[in-house]
């Protein structure tokens, strides 16, 4: 049996951002035929949200793009997470602060932005978190977690062939 490498998308709530991020990451790499090289999940740093659904317009932004968002809300548990993920792909810099303050190895922890070629070398790598927003906050955040997959994706496939 080939061993997976696991993937954990991280933001705050696990409500609006990682769920979506997720979303988009099993649809990339299944399009690739490489679904079963991975064991994926995201979650969030706080604990509000536990056992609920993601954001309704997280899910609205999804199924126009195609995809199923059916995950449920938990937060990051140091050190089974740590133990079981090989990438903990935060959204924003709190979420990297938080990471590390829960014990997660920093040599883990990524912004998924900086896997977008289009953002490698700026400064400001985070995903804005919509929650507070309108629905065109999602959208926007949608696009740039979709060009952020596909460089992560990438990353990874080097990975597996290295
Ligand atoms: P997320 O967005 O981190 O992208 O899921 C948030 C959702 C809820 C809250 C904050 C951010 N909240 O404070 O309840």
């Amino acid at each position: 049996m080939v061993s997976k490498t696991g993937v954990l998308f991280v933001c705050l709530g696990n409500i609006c951002r990682s769920p979506l991020a997720e979303g988009i990451f099993r649809n990339q790499i299944r399009a690739r035929g490489i679904d079963h090289r991975f064991d994926v999940d995201s979650c969030g740093t706080g604990s509000w949200h536990r056992g609920e659904p993601a954001d309704s317009r997280s899910i609205a932004v999804g199924s126009k793009y195609g995809l199923a968002i059916n995950h449920r809300a938990r937060s990051f548990s140091h050190p089974s997470d740590s133990d079981r993920f090989r990438w903990l792909i935060a959204m924003d810099r709190s979420n990297v602060r938080n990471l590390i303050k829960a014990g997660a190895p920093e040599s883990s922890i990524r912004l998924i932005r900086s896997f977008d070629p289009a953002t490698i070398g700026k400064k400001d790598l985070d995903v804005p978190d919509p929650y507070s927003g309108d629905d065109g906050g999602f959208e926007v955040v949608y696009h740039m977690l979709a060009a952020a997959c596909g460089g992560l994706v990438e990353f990874l496939i080097d990975e597996l062939e290295s």
